[in-house]
């Protein structure tokens, strides 16, 4: 098929390198010319596994090409928006960039000799967005949807990180269609992946699924971090806890462990437009409310950690932040659970020193005037305490180390990826979240 993806960020980027190495004929727009020019080059504008090859491979091909130009949405079979859906200030869902795209599409449109192009978004928007967008493709298309373009809502669930596995592997895909024959181009547009359940329905449920399903992991990692606390205080460990509920079929072991708060380019903004929906029809949706304030919480007894580790306030001591990025395996940043965390010591009166192996160029637009160290030994050089807040290998490190490097060889680990025993017989005081025993 012939598609143009819209916005080649994490999801357009990997959706539309997917789909050109099935087969199709991909093209992806962005206004963004310096994404443009490193896709045109075969090489992924942020970090995820796996995206560099595939790239060199369609990209070599001539399968995949990218544009600031929205020409080849004439003649594309599919288009898939795929730009950003931020929060706006009072936590609802921004569709500016969701609703330019729309316009320029529309104008595009105009001139398509396709039978029936279909326009279906892929961002995460709130139900009656993506019917929101049928008046503006018309007015500038001067089609009618239904008779001269189909529309549809094709939710994303790639996890940043493994989102090249995740295309090819995806537990299910989620079609909301206009009508019968706008699905079966969605459809057909899925056909070279793996046979996996296919949940066909409406625009406004596809909507809603994803918002549920970022809805509960969200509220499922909420609840293991509040679990930790009452292991730290009650002397068990919350990884025993969380394997032994995680075994019960109904439950499952999947987004049990505790950490630093969770974050994330999706999590935050999407149970914040969520709620900000719920709202604005006069609902009180009493759990994600409490998810929303649990994790920021959460993200803010980091500090406390460490004060308790320390035995004393954090003034003027210098604290040693491993891992800024969300999780391991990504360079993103946005709303990672470290921008909370170092705003919190900053505040304090700490001179945090950060450090991260792929995530410090993009932490930098955000803090630009933190100190940073050039690798994990400068961070921890002469250090008060260290956090460890993002999962990375490279951070399971020998107790020796600790001990050697740092002036008070102290560790709060958020995400226990460091071994206790070592850390005791180094003679490292260490301090694990979510472990009281
Ligand atoms: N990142 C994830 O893990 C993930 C997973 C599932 C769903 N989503 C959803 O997918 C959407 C995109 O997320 P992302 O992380 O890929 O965002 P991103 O910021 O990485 O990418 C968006 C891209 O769209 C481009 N863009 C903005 N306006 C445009 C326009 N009018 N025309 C062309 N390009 C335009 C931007 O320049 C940017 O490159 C969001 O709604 C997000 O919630 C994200």
């Amino acid at each position: 098929m012939k598609i143009s993806v819209i916005g080649a960020g994490y999801v357009g980027l990997v959706t539309g390198a997917g789909l050109a190495s099935l087969g199709n004929d991909v093209a992806c727009i962005d206004i963004d010319e310096g994404k443009v020019a490193n896709v045109n080059s075969a090489k992924a504008p942020f970090l995820e596994e796996g995206l560099d090859d595939l790239l060199g491979k369609v990209v070599g091909a001539r399968k995949l090409t990218a544009s600031k130009d929205y020409s080849s949405v004439s003649h594309s079979e599919v288009i898939l928006i795929c730009v950003g859906t931020p929060s706006r200030s009072d936590g609802s869902v921004d569709l500016s960039y969701v609703n330019s795209a729309a316009a320029a599409i529309g104008k595009a449109l105009a001139s398509s000799k396709l039978d029936f192009p279909v326009v279906a978004v892929k961002s995460t928007v709130v139900p009656g967005s993506t019917r929101s967008l049928i008046p503006v493709l018309e007015r500038e298309s001067g089609k009618k949807a239904g008779k001269h373009f189909g529309t549809g809502m094709v939710p994303e669930f790639l996890r940043e990180g493994s989102a090249v596995d995740d295309f090819f592997k995806p537990d299910r895909i989620v079609i909301g269609a206009l009508d019968g024959k706008s699905g079966s181009v969605l459809k057909k547009m899925h056909s070279g992946l793996p046979s996996v359940p296919l949940v066909e329905t409406t625009i406004e449920t596809a909507e809603m699924i994803k918002y549920a399903s970022n809805s509960f992991l969200a509220t499922k990692i909420g609840f293991v971090n509040e679990l930790s606390r009452a292991c730290e205080r009650m002397g068990m460990n919350v990884d025993e806890v969380a394997r032994g509920m995680g075994l019960d079929s109904r439950i499952s072991p999947h987004f049990l462990r505790a950490g630093p708060g969770w974050g994330g380019s999706c999590f935050g903004k999407d149970v914040k437009a969520i709620v900000a929906a719920q709202k604005s029809i006069g609902l009180r949706p009493k759990i994600l409310d409490a998810v929303l304030d649990s994790n920021e919480e959460q993200k803010k007894r980091m500090a406390l950690l460490l004060e308790e580790s320390l035995g004393s306030g954090l003034k003027g001591r210098k604290i040693a932040v491993l891992g800024l990025a969300f999780k391991a395996g990504t360079d993103d940043v946005r709303d990672s659970p470290a921008i909370a965390i170092v705003r919190e010591l900053q505040s304090r009166g700490a001179n945090a020193v950060l450090f991260d192996p792929a995530a410090m160029p993009n932490f930098k637009l955000l803090f630009p005037d933190a100190p940073y160290a050039a690798s994990i030994e400068g961070a921890l050089e002469g250090a008060d305490a260290c956090l460890i807040v993002t999962e990375w290998k490279q951070f399971a490190i020998p107790g020796v180390k600790f001990v050697r490097l740092m002036k008070n060889p102290t560790v709060v680990d958020s995400r226990r990826i460091l071994d206790p025993a070592d850390m005791k017989s180094a003679g490292v005081k260490y301090k694990a979240v979510g472990a009281g025993a």
